[in-house]
């Protein structure tokens, strides 16, 4: 089965190979999207096996899933720090562990969690790795400071568009009941300093460029892993 550019076991593979490093006591944190819901069922069936972990969720489906399957979760906002978190990505450099995350609005918890664990596992699919990001960047944004941040995110080279819901009329709304605006920047050469621009205009909550975070780079073929360290 073929879902938004990989197949269903390409992402099962990367989910299952990243969560077979759990170990016993750990506080975990929980991806978002459909590659990371795979770690999260395995996580489930270690916990069936007696393995004794806590979950933290980066989104409210996660939060859904993670219940379903029976980890044990433990609130973001009491966490002070995390042994390893297991999330997906949009776009990812294997050789730098450098992503673009938000496709599921997710990016801003998801960005909370990954800082303070010790290591960040992100699994994919082969479909998302690339040389150069390039793909369009989610940016959370205020609701109030969606025209501000548009315009400025225009004079800094972007060309940014209002996430809209697609099941129904509006845009998008995040967990933290903000807004997304995608922004192409065609080719990234720098994530690293583009990420620290979009950091400094006032409004942004968080945008999705992930650099210096992951510590490893899972991603499922047909058949195996490879795992990028
Ligand atoms: C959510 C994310 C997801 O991890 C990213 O969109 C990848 O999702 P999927 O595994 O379904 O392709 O960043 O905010």
């Amino acid at each position: 089965m073929k879902t938004e550019g990989g197949t269903t076991e390409q992402k099962r593979r990367a989910g299952e190979a990243a969560a077979a490093h759990v170990e016993d006591g750990m506080v975990v944190g929980l991806g978002t999207g459909s590659t990371a819901a795979h770690a999260i069922r395995a996580l489930g069936s270690t916990v069936d096996g007696g393995c004794e972990i806590h979950g933290v969720a980066t989104s409210f489906a996660s939060k859904m899933l993670a219940r379903e399957v029976g980890i044990p979760l433990r609130s973001l906002d009491t966490v002070e720090e995390l042994d390893l978190t297991i999330d997906g990505a949009d776009q990812v450099v294997t050789e730098t562990g450098a992503c673009i995350k938000g496709g599921g609005a997710a990016h801003a918890r998801e960005k909370i969690v990954a800082s303070i664990s010790s290591e960040l596992f992100i699994v994919a699919d082969p479909s998302k790795v690339t040389e150069t990001l390039d793909r369009s960047v989610p940016i959370e944004v205020l609701p109030a400071a969606r025209t501000s941040v548009t315009a400025a995110l225009t004079k800094h080279g972007g060309t940014a568009t209002l996430r809209e819901a697609t099941k129904k009329d509006g845009p998008v709304v995040t967990d933290n009941g903000n807004f997304v605006l995608d922004c192409s920047f065609g080719a990234i050469g720098g994530p690293r300093s583009l990420g620290e621009t979009l950091s400094s205009i006032p409004g942004v909550v968080e945008h999705g460029l992930f650099t210096g975070l992951a510590t490893a780079v899972y991603v499922g073929t047909a058949k195996d892993v490879t795992c990028y360290e």
